[in-house]
């Protein structure tokens, strides 16, 4: 049976499905696999299947010089440097597709909390400072009628636009009905769905905050990378935004001092793919990439 690396447990019908096939090495630690015991035990393995948190280069590559995929369980792969990675022969691998409508449904939650002040309100509730329903008390913006700019014209961008209707906004995706700029200064929400690489790196600095409108939510659920967050505590401060909601940040699990004593920032913990449904699905396919490369099949969603 070919050896396998497994840096997190996953759903138990689907380790049970690797492990009919494969001798798998199984990381349970509390934590992420730390690089020292990543490069011991990925030595003399067929396949690794990682987490985002895995950061996967040519020096832990080395150390497992029969290894024919890496799969990650996750559709971005910024934690993988692929080029050297596919370099040394090693296929690569993400989710796509499985997770398209679990991070639209978290970004539609995020517009509504943070339009509707929702962290805000429960967080007063629970402090027992609620004095009873006023006619001007905890204001929001109501989303009906207004412009939802989408930066990524992906499977989550589309997903996300495919449900504006319903909440009666109007989707435009940048570069495609009008120019990033274009869409900074209309939009009413602007939400990013484009991956995270050195191209993308602080795409939403000062100069983009500031041209926003004063009355704008920023909302990421794609990579934190993306959004300068320096710039982004500047850009609240300075009022010249509404409120940001962010499932991402730019070094997990820390989160920018700045946006943690903001009433009107939206904090989630990278839950855009975490349903049941979805995470299951996610193992599923990364174990399915690994068994059809180790059976000499192509990869199902090569990177
Ligand atoms: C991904 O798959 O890239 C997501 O960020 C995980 O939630």
């Amino acid at each position: 049976m070919h050896p396998v690396l497994l840096t997190r447990r996953i759903p138990a019908a689907v380790l049970a499905r690797l492990q009919a096939a494969c001798d798998v090495d199984l990381y349970d630690g509390p934590a992420p696999i730390a690089r020292d015991e990543l490069k011991k035990r990925l030595s003399g393995k067929r396949a690794l299947i990682c987490l985002l948190t895995d950061r996967i280069d040519g020096s832990v590559i080395e150390t497992a010089p029969d290894l024919a995929i890496v799969a990650n369980i996750a559709v971005g792969y910024d934690n993988i440097d692929v080029p050297s990675v596919k370099a040394r022969g090693v296929v690569v691998t993400n989710t796509p597709d499985v997770l398209t409508e679990a991070t639209a449904e978290l970004t539609w939650a995020l517009i509504l909390a943070v339009t509707r002040r929702i962290g805000e309100g429960e967080r007063l509730v629970r402090r027992g400072e609620w004095r009873g329903w006023a006619l001007d008390f905890m204001l929001g913006m109501e989303v009906r009628g207004k412009q939802l700019g989408l930066i990524g014209r992906g499977r989550i961008g589309r997903a996300v636009a495919a449900k504006a209707a319903a909440f009666g906004m109007t989707p435009v995706f940048a570069k495609h009905d009008m120019s990033l700029d274009e869409l900074l200064v209309s939009s009413d929400v602007v939400s990013i769905h484009t991956p995270g690489t050195p191209q993308t790196r602080h795409m939403i600095d000062r100069r983009a905050l500031a041209r926003m409108k004063r009355s704008a939510f920023l909302v990421n659920t794609a990579r934190g990378t993306i959004v300068d967050e320096d710039a982004l505590v500047w850009a609240l401060g300075e009022h010249l935004i509404a409120g940001a909601a962010l499932d991402v940040f730019e070094k997990e699990p820390v989160v920018h001092p700045g946006l943690l004593t903001l009433e009107n920032v939206v904090l989630v913990p990278h839950l855009g793919s975490a349903t049941r449904e979805t995470r299951t699905a996610m193992a599923d396919l990364a174990v399915s990439n690994v068994l059809a490369v180790l059976d000499g099949r192509p990869p199902l969603t090569p990177v």
